[in-house]
């Protein structure tokens, strides 16, 4: 069973969004499925920074819809987005500096929990928000 799994329970009801969040949930099994199969560090290294690539990019276009379609709750959502970046950049330093895969696996294991917790909070909001501007 992979790491992480999308299911329907996830769909915020935007197809463009869905196929985000599953493409990051496939980036984040393949950084877990690396640290489990004991990748050398570069590799690791190339992995970590694809994975928050990708999530700043998906945070961008979301916060992009917010301002096109004047979602009242943007700050605070673009807020929680902000709070992750921070984190996640702080957790790439130490994997740095440290050279440690726990790290790394610790840093999946907080991102894993968060992006759930998000899709199923804040996103399937904004999703359900979008849905009744007749987006699809
Ligand atoms: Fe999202
Ligand atoms: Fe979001």
């Amino acid at each position: 069973m992979a790491f992480m799994e999308w299911s329907q329970k996830f769909s915020v009801g935007i197809p463009v969004f869905d196929d985000e969040h599953k493409k990051l949930i496939v980036i984040i099994n393949d950084l877990h499925g690396g640290i489990a199969a004991g990748t050398e560090k570069e590799a690791l290294q190339r992995a970590t920074n694809r994975l928050i690539e990708y999530t700043i990019l998906h945070f961008q276009h979301e916060e992009m819809y917010f301002e096109d379609w004047v979602y009242p709750e943007a700050a605070q959502h673009a807020a929680m987005h902000a709070e992750l970046k921070r984190k996640v950049f702080a957790y790439r330093s130490r994997i740095e500096q440290e050279e440690s895969s726990e790290l790394a696996a610790e840093m999946l294991r907080f991102l894993r929990d968060w992006l759930a917790q998000h899709i199923l909070v804040e996103d399937k909001k904004f999703g359900a928000f979008l849905f009744d501007k007749g987006l699809r």
